[in-house]
């Protein structure tokens, strides 16, 4: 019999991939989006109608601020995996909505685990989307994160993600549930939000090619960051519930670039001749072109973070040995995969 999963967070990045290779695989897959007064769904809609055909992809209304709605559309389905993947996922702006971020990242995953309690669904399998903005501050003796590295988050919405990690293996140690955490490192591709720093950039990039005179208005840019794919990530995430007994893992690339050197990459893709000047607030971009020089980048305070991780680098060992799993894409492949769908999409 086919396997049943439920994604929360369907429509969003890693749940549209998610639902796409679950399917492939033959599970049947429900999703739970939530209410929104335009459409939502623009990342899965090209499944979504395939599945009027082999009807293997159910799209049920919810909330994670909303316990009962959780606990009827568990009671429906008693899936065999759960993959909570919903959240206010953005770091910055959860310093101005952070009651409402606790509520879904933090509050929220409190809600399934305990919908499954008291469905008493004990078979069913539960994945944890947790983040590297659960490490916060660069380790002492080493300069990369893994399982065992201290936490201590510097935002309203690593704070949530910190409840929803530990109230997984509470859990998982309280009431014997499958629950995991899947501890991932930044990770994009073409269906990346686009107020996320690398799809601002590659959109900018994608305009500019096209004609584009707009200038790109950035915050930090020495900020580093450990990016991946979040194709291969997903697949992990999958491999995570095949284990035989449930676990933690941190899913990273083991490498780290800046904010600049990200924009330095998507120019070398473009073959553009970038100049930067300046520092800190100050600090701009020019592209140079026959003698000429164009301003394209400034800073703008406002994407400065009242509290900022400047350094994020992950090693995944444990989770690439134990999933037996080989990355398969690089940082330079995600560029040019990102700029070339950018320009697509506004062609
Ligand atoms: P995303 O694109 O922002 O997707 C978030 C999903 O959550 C969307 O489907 C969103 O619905 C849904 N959602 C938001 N509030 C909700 C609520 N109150 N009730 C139900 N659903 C709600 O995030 P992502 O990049 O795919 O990331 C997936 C998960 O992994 C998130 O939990 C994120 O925090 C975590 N994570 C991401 C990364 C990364 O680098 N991408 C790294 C580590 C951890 P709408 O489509 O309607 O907005
Ligand atoms: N968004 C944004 N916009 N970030 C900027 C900008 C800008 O204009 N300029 C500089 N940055 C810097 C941020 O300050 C941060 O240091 C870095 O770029 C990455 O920002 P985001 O792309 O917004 O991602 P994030 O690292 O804060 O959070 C993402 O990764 C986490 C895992 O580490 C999100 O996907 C989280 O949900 C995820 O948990």
């Amino acid at each position: 019999m086919n396997k049943k999963a439920l994604i929360t967070g369907i429509t969003g990045q890693d749940g549209s991939y998610l639902a796409e290779y679950l399917l492939d695989k033959g599970y049947i897959v429900h999703g739970i989006k939530r209410k929104s007064s335009s459409f939502n769904t623009s990342r899965i809609d090209h499944i979504y109608k395939d599945s009027h055909l082999s009807s293997n992809l159910f799209l049920h209304y919810g909330d994670l601020t909303d316990a009962s709605s959780l606990v009827n559309v568990l009671n429906k389905i008693k899936p065999n995996e759960i993959y909570n993947l919903a959240a206010q996922s953005h770091v910055g702006h959860s310093f101005e909505i952070p009651e409402y971020t606790s509520e879904v990242t933090g509050l929220g995953t409190l809600r399934v685990l305990e919908a499954m309690r008291f469905l008493n669904l004990k078979k069913t399998k539960f994945y944890q989307a947790s983040t590297s903005e659960l490490f916060g501050q660069k380790p002492n003796r080493s300069n990369s994160f893994n399982e065992n590295s201290i936490m201590i988050p510097k935002s309203p919405y690593g704070v949530s993600k910190l409840y929803s990690y530990w109230i997984t293996k509470v859990y998982r140690e309280a009431y014997n549930f499958y629950a995991c955490n899947g501890i991932l490192f930044n990770h994009e591709s073409p269906r990346r939000g686009e107020t996320f720093v690398t799809r601002k950039i590659t959109m900018f990039f994608a305009k500019k090619i096209l004609g584009s005179k707009e200038i790109l208005y950035l915050g930090n840019l020495n900020a580093k960051r450990d990016w991946g794919h979040a194709k291969d990530y997903t697949e992990m995430q999958w491999k995570i519930l095949q284990q035989s007994k449930p676990d933690d893992y941190v899913i990273a690339t083991g490498k780290t670039t800046s904010i600049r050197e990200f924009v330095n990459l998507c120019c070398k893709y473009l073959k553009l001749k970038i100049l930067w000047s300046g520092k800190g607030i100050k600090e701009k971009a020019y592209l140079i072109k026959n003698g000429k020089k164009e301003l394209i980048i400034k800073i703008d305070k406002k994407y400065y973070r009242p509290l900022e991780i400047d350094y994020l680098k992950g090693n995944p060992k444990k989770a690439l040995k134990k999933l037996n799993y080989k990355l398969k894409h690089s940082l330079k492949d995600l560029v040019k995969e990102m700029i070339d769908s950018d320009i697509k999409l506004l062609k």
